[in-house]
């Protein structure tokens, strides 16, 4: 078998003209969907990842404001300027990128934000909304896997779905909203005991684990669906995701590609979040 390629870059350019058609409608009502993005210190993996959030944000008709603090800024200082943006009208989403510099505590960043204006989803409110079936925002990633799935007509109700990875950005909310649409969910750590033996149960399988080659082709059940979240820099400069691809797309029936896969989904769905905040300020 060689799998179908779920193709993210062009189902993300299907999302942001529609998310660009939205904007323009709400200026119609005199409201600009506003995102804030806050990078503190210089990763330059991050300043990557803010500068095209915020390209991404103007192409879609919205206010982008990037807020960039030096790596020492102390952790007060930060919490002020998110304040300032939790009361500025003109913004309705605010992210800050992580990882954030050691002395900074980022759950209280986190906590800091407004949860109606938290675009990524990550506040415990949100993560509690989500996890209790009345969402708010769902994170970015886990939420454009799921409009992967919706547009490949994956059926998920009753499907054995396997989540390889736990973290709170992406295992843990992917599970929640796998279960939230009907499947039987499994979330894989770093602890799990033959990992291939759980994979191999999985109708679909999404794999989050920042491990290139962390999922083999023998490790995968013909027929089902990889969705790969992983983006690895390979020391050649190549770009790769978690999953064997090759070995992989021999067996399954579609797969995401690394990069062009959820990557770009990401950003579409940030864009979605942060429209979906303005118009629900022109409710309230
Ligand atoms: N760093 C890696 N992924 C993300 C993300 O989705 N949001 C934020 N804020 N930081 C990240």
């Amino acid at each position: 078998m060689t799998a179908r390629i779920i193709d993210g870059k062009a189902l993300s350019g299907k999302v942001r003209a529609e998310v660009a058609q939205r904007v323009h409608a709400l200026q119609k009502h005199g409201v600009t969907p506003g995102l804030a993005v806050v990078l503190v210190g210089e990763n330059p993996a991050s300043q990557v990842y803010v500068r095209n959030k915020a390209a991404a944000c103007e192409a879609a008709g919205m206010l982008s404001r990037v807020i960039s603090l030096g790596e020492d800024t102390p952790e007060e200082e930060l919490l002020n300027v998110i304040e300032a943006l939790n009361a500025d009208p003109a913004i309705h989403g605010i992210l800050v990128q992580l990882p954030l510099p050691g002395h900074i505590d980022t759950g209280l960043v986190i906590e800091t934000i407004s949860a109606t204006k938290d675009v990524d989803g990550f506040h415990v409110s949100n993560a509690g909304l989500l996890m209790t079936g009345r969402p708010l925002f769902r994170p970015c990633t886990p939420y454009g896997v799921m409009k992967m799935l919706e547009s490949e007509n994956v059926p998920l109700r009753g499907a054995e779905a396997v989540v390889v990875g736990a973290s709170n950005i992406v295992g843990k909310p992917m599970a929640m909203l796998l279960l939230a649409a009907g499947a039987t969910v499994t979330i894989c750590n770093s602890k799990t005991r033959d990992l291939g033996a759980q994979t191999r149960r999985a109708d679909v399988l999404v794999v989050a684990t920042g491990k290139p080659g962390m999922i083999q082709g023998d490790m995968i059940k013909p027929g089902a669906v990889v969705i790969d979240v992983g983006i690895n820099r390979l020391e050649s400069g190549k770009l790769t995701g978690d999953v064997d691809f090759d070995a992989a797309a021999q067996v399954a029936a579609a797969i995401t590609p690394v990069p062009g896969g959820v990557g770009p989904m990401t950003i579409a769905m940030l864009l979605v979040n942060t429209l979906e905040a303005a118009e629900r300020s022109l409710r309230t």
